[in-house]
């Protein structure tokens, strides 16, 4: 008999320096939202890093001030875990501009927790590849693999 499972996931999620000293109370959300703190890591980039994390923005307009800012302060970098971690995420972050969030999604953590439309808050990996590398870049040692946890089947 085919036993279900659900698959437990990695995200690499950031909270960033406008938002640092909400840390604690967005270390509690994440905890109360049914994910694991897997890893965590206080850091302060170099513009250097911060390029290399970006690097797929690089020649955007925006990319020398997103740069500028994630190394404008420390950050907090944690590997959370969950089943369907990256779209949950991604869900309670809500979208990547704070004034939207704060019009279209008025309870996610952007919305709550961003500046302006610069300053947002929160990163999240937005696909199962990007995951991968955005852990490995502040966790190298890190093993990133969905794994998938069986179900007792019901009678
Ligand atoms: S895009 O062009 O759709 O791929 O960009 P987007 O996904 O909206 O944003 C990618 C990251 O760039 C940041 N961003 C900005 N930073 C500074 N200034 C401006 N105007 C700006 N626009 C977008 C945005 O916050 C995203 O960062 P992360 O860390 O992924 O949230």
């Amino acid at each position: 008999m085919e036993v279900p499972h659900i698959y437990v996931e990695q995200t690499l999620a950031l909270i960033k320096p406008d938002c640092i000293h909400n840390s604690e109370e967005i270390e509690d959300i994440i905890l109360r939202s049914g994910f694991a703190i897997i890893k965590k890591r206080r850091v302060h980039l170099t513009p250097e890093q911060a390029s290399d994390f970006y690097a797929e923005h690089y020649g955007k307009l925006f990319f020398p001030s997103l740069v500028a800012y994630m190394s404008s302060g420390p950050i907090i970098a944690m590997a959370l875990s969950r089943d369907r971690a990256i779209s949950y995420w991604r869900e309670l972050i809500g979208p990547t501009n704070t004034y939207k969030a704060r019009n279209t999604h008025p309870d996610s953590l952007r919305a709550i927790y961003g500046t302006d439309d610069q300053r947002n808050a929160l990163h999240g990996s937005d696909s199962f590849s990007s995951s991968q590398r955005e852990i490995r870049f502040f966790f190298p040692d890190s093993i990133v693999e969905p794994v998938a946890v069986g179900q007792a089947a019901k009678d």
